[in-house]
């Protein structure tokens, strides 16, 4: 049952950062650091359904990450696939929704069978719509976007004067996901790093030092905390 928790936010969306800090820290291997980001992320989501948070969606692996060591890239695409395969169960129990957004054409096929396979089986679940973003750009989405709305423009089934903010929207990855309220970045970075680019125009932004394997219950819910005295105008001006 969620906490009565006055203006949770809906979506919040965290680029786990420094998971390489974390290892190095602890004179560990960085892969360690990611393997602590991943169990994380579990726990995590425990959080977020006990707080009454619907939607959360965390940035795993970036179309830039493909530049880092091919040892590194080798162990996060296995931890990757073995957590999809392996959290299904965990999904199931606790009523989670599983999705993953990002260019799929890059990832392994077995990888991509995985993560249909996970949508499919989790689609009717609502206690949390917990997302994957990897291989995921936030450039890129737009420019997939962009081809896809051409290609309706081409056949004839758009005018380019009916181009609206919603026919963008939706050839989105994110298309059946209400933007982020909440953005939350770890160790200290404060920076985008092509995430969600367009969805978070809105969005509530909220840094903190922690490492991503040491982000806790406590920081999320300080960081919700924040969240909920701030006022969101949207551009408009502030209500009388
Ligand atoms: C950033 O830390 C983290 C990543 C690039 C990968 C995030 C991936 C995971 C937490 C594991 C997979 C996740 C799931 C949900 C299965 P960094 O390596 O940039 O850390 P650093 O900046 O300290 O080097």
């Amino acid at each position: 049952m969620a906490e009565e928790i006055k203006n949770v936010p809906r979506h919040v969306a965290i680029i786990l950062d420094g998971n390489g800090r974390w290892a190095k820290q602890r004179n560990l291997p960085r892969t360690m650091g990611h393997k602590a980001g991943a169990d994380n992320v579990e726990t995590i989501s425990d959080v977020c359904i006990a707080m009454g948070i619907r939607y959360l969606t965390v940035y795993a692996f970036s179309t830039e990450n493909w530049k880092r060591s091919e040892d590194e890239v080798s162990y996060l695409m296995g931890l990757m696939r073995w957590y999809l395969k392996n959290y299904l169960d965990t999904a199931l129990r606790k009523g989670i929704r599983m999705r993953v957004i990002g260019d799929r054409s890059g990832l392994d096929p077995e990888m991509v069978e995985e993560i249909r396979r996970d949508e499919e089986l989790t689609a009717h679940l609502t206690n949390l719509e917990l997302t994957f973003a990897i291989n995921y750009g936030g450039r890129d989405e737009i420019v997939r976007a962009v081809k896809d709305l051409a290609e309706d423009i081409r056949k004839g089934e758009i005018l380019p004067e009916d181009i609206t903010e919603e026919q963008i929207s939706r050839r989105l990855d994110t298309r059946e996901l209400p933007d982020p309220d909440l953005m939350i970045r770890t160790s200290g970075e404060e920076r985008l790093s092509n995430f969600l680019l367009w969805q978070l125009a809105y969005s509530e932004f909220c840094f903190t030092d922690k490492y991503w394997p040491d982000f806790s219950e406590e920081d999320l819910r300080a960081a919700v905390d924040s969240y909920s005295r701030r006022e969101r105008r949207f551009g408009g001006r502030k209500q009388a």
